[in-house]
């Protein structure tokens, strides 16, 4: 049975960044790992709430840090939001607050997505410019333009953005708008502000993830009119309103996809369930090039039998249903120990090869050019002290060090525990030996079943 929260012991990010993760490489894998709810669906179905002017629950939502700090975001506008286990109610009748607040905006860039429902529902936001972040600049330049497009007034004073819908009837107004490249983040800005504006929007070169299309079905529970999600052309016709719903968050693919890799790099044997296949295609397709298998073992279970030895393919980096961003660093690990070059192209953020550094600490032989690593498999790694220095980069160090021979120690817990829901106890659950430890004190098991 899989931990639905993470104790309190691990709940802030300062007792994150304080604590290192002993990795004992070498286990063998085995058993079934439990895949928790989309970090990145829930995200923005929390942002979504706003449209809701009544209870709103949602399940299935992971415990992680993000989640918790969109909730606070959530509460400081006054929002009322309880937790029950895996499942959230939140209540969005009084909102009492336009303004977001800059300190936890800021560590989460996701939070800036509510703009658009804040916007559609109370006909002003002002939320913090979310800033930069370690994989790249990640403007927000197409959510702010897709909003104008809409008739909103928005303007940039000292980091923060200002948007208001201007004249007496404070409804967006339906458009066409064709975004430059396939945001995911503004296609679910500008989807969530449409639902309640006055006639039809049409979104061109939308992204077609599979976490667009669980927001265009939570939206839909709430009485909205979308259709063409999942394609690149979503129509969104407006309503004057949106009512309650009870709506499950669907299975985070990138965990599961972590998984996969955990299973192959280890040369084990595990299920990964519940998982929706169709949303690993890419990373499948690319488990079996270098040599794994790969089984749909059930419609939500997928089976990895990790082979003895690996060869080396090429990736880039994609939109859906390309190859993920979120799945390159954690790939790499096994890149690393695949027998001859590999390729890897990073074509969605400019910065997001900085674990490249810290697999070379391991023993992987790695040249960066560009947005472009060159990898020469080699036979092993060894374990080392490393530094996580974004999400997905600190699974791929988790990997690497369960391969690895020998002790890999840890660092920069805070990107790992962002992210991932209890993904130290679950591998602990397959037979994975690892140990989080607080500061000076004795190792302990952090996360716990509740
Ligand atoms: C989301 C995911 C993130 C994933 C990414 C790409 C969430 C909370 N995060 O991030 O995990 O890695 O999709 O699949 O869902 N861009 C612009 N202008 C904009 C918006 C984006 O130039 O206004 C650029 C970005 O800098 C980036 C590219 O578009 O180079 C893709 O970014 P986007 O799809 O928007 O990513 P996020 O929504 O931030």
């Amino acid at each position: 049975m899989a931990p639905s929260s993470r104790s309190s012991n691990s709940a802030s990010s300062a007792e994150s960044s304080n604590a290192v993760l002993h990795i004992q490489g070498g286990a063998r894998l085995s058993g079934q790992a439990h895949v928790s709810g989309a970090k990145n669906s829930a995200l923005v179905l929390l942002a979504g709430a706003l449209l809701c002017p009544q209870d709103c629950r949602l399940r299935n939502v992971p415990s992680l840090l993000d989640i918790d700090r969109m909730m606070e975001i959530l509460a400081t506008l006054g929002v009322k939001v309880e937790r029950d286990g895996t499942a959230l109610v939140m209540n969005a009748s009084h909102i009492s607050q336009s303004k977001a607040p800059y300190e936890l905006v800021s560590q989460l860039r996701a939070s800036f997505f509510i703009i658009g429902p804040l916007l559609a529902r109370l006909g002003i936001a002002r939320v913090p410019l979310p800033g930069g972040c370690a994989i790249g600049a990640r403007p927000v330049d197409l959510h702010v333009r897709g909003l104008q497009a809409m008739g909103a007034n928005v303007q940039i004073d000292r980091g923060v953005v200002h948007a208001y819908i201007p004249g007496v009837r404070k409804r967006l107004q339906g458009a066409r708008i064709y975004l430059d490249c396939p945001s995911v983040g503004a296609t679910e800005t500008l989807m969530m502000a449409a639902t309640l504006a006055e006639g039809e929007t049409i979104l061109e070169n939308a992204a077609q993830e599979p976490e667009v299309v669980d927001l265009a079905n939570f939206c839909r529970a709430m009485g909205a009119k979308i259709r063409g999600a999942g394609t690149n052309t979503i129509v969104i016709s407006g309503v004057p309103s949106l009512h309650t719903t009870d709506y499950a968050v669907i299975p985070d693919r990138i965990e599961a996809g972590t998984f996969l890799i955990a299973g192959a790099i280890t040369h084990s044997d595990i299920t990964v369930s519940p998982v929706v296949p169709e949303h690993l295609t890419a990373v499948i397709a690319k488990l079996r090039t270098v040599g794994a298998t790969v089984l749909v073992e059930a419609p939500n279970r997928l089976r990895v039998i990790g082979a003895d030895r690996y060869r080396a393919t090429d990736l880039k980096t994609l939109p859906y249903p390309g190859f993920p961003t979120d799945m390159q660093a954690q790939f790499m690990s096994l890149l690393a120990l695949s027998e001859g070059n590999s390729i890897v192209i990073e074509n969605i953020f400019e910065n997001r090869l900085r674990h490249v550094a810290e697999l070379s600490r391991m023993g992987a032989d790695i040249r960066v050019e560009g947005n472009t690593a060159i990898i020469c498999g080699v036979p092993k790694l060894s374990g080392a002290p490393v530094v996580a220095t974004d999400l997905r980069a600190s699974a791929a160090l988790v990997l690497a060090g369960l391969a690895a021979e020998g002790t890999t120690t840890l660092q920069g817990l805070q990107h790992l525990d962002r992210g991932y829901d209890n993904l130290e106890w679950k591998l602990k659950q397959l037979g994975a030996d690892l140990r989080r430890i607080h500061g000076d004190a004795e190792p302990v098991l952090t996360y716990a079943p509740v």
